[in-house]
């Protein structure tokens, strides 16, 4: 049986990158605060393996402790191939900085950055089969947008986690690949966020409100099955950032 850890599947692109695997017969291992019931009845109707664990990235400690429960599991089911989407994200704080919420940027960082680091670290020191990592990035961890300080820098952290782990695991004669995927601006509840924020907040403010009156937000099907079809039918390249345009 093949598996799919996917963190941030109770919505936008995690839902779709869930459908997507339970539509080509995969397990699917869904972590986030709330459960979507689509892809509770879209499992049983595929009659595939879907388990969902409640868990606050934000929060290191229940991390380590549902992730323990994770590998317990995978130990049990012994999936031949495992692929681990560390999807879920958040934009907040928006903002300069000098002007940001403490309380906000811990969670960025959190959610972000250090929830996908120890899931990968827990996962690659327990997996024996093969094992794809999947982080999904965005074009802000290589350019500078302001008002986004903590998003553009934990996102170019995890392209830098991504390179680096490759390397290693390549170093180490592992099978175990990892690449981070850019999905682009896609219609989902974070771009309502972005738009909601207020201009001395947000420079690039009218920009983002653009893409959405001219239908420039794809939407997070087409985004999802980009991806899935490259890790199902194409030999992927570990440590590499793959981008949505290059690919549809
Ligand atoms: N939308 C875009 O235009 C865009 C562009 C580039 C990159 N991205 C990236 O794409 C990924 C998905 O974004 P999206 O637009 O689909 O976002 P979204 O619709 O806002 O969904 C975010 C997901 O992350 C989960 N999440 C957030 N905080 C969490 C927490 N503390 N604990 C557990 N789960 C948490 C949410 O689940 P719960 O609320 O149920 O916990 C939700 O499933 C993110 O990594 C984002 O940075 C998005």
């Amino acid at each position: 049986m093949k598996l799919a850890i996917i963190t941030g599947a109770s919505k936008g692109l995690g839902a779709s990158i869930a459908k997507k695997m339970i539509k080509e017969g995969t397990a699917i291992i869904s972590v986030s605060r709330t459960e979507n019931p689509e892809l509770i009845e879209l499992a049983a109707e595929n009659q595939v393996f879907y388990g969902h664990y409640f868990c606050n990235l934000a929060s290191p400690e229940e991390v380590e402790s549902v992730f323990r429960e994770v590998t317990a599991l995978l130990r049990e089911k012994q999936p031949e191939a495992l692929y681990v989407f560390n999807n879920a994200g958040v934009i907040d704080p928006i903002g300069t900085a000098g002007n940001l919420d403490h309380k906000a940027l811990i969670q960025n960082v959190h959610v972000n950055l250090i929830a996908p680091f120890m899931i990968s670290n827990m996962l690659l020191n327990e997996a024996s089969r093969d094992m794809t990592i999947v982080n999904i990035t965005s074009g802000a961890a290589e350019r500078p947008i302001q008002g986004w300080s903590a998003y553009c820098s934990t996102k170019a952290g995890m392209n830098m986690f991504t390179e680096t782990a490759a390397l290693e695991q390549q170093t180490a004669g592992s099978s175990h690949k990892i690449i981070a995927y850019s999905p682009g601006v896609m219609d989902t509840d974070m771009q309502s966020i972005i738009r909601s924020s207020a201009k001395e907040d947000f420079h690039d403010l009218e920009k983002f409100q653009t893409y959405k009156e001219k239908g420039m937000l794809r939407d997070t099907d087409t985004v999802a099955n980009a991806l899935i079809d490259l890790l199902l039918k194409k030999e992927i390249e570990s440590g590499k950032v793959y981008y949505v345009n290059d690919l549809i």
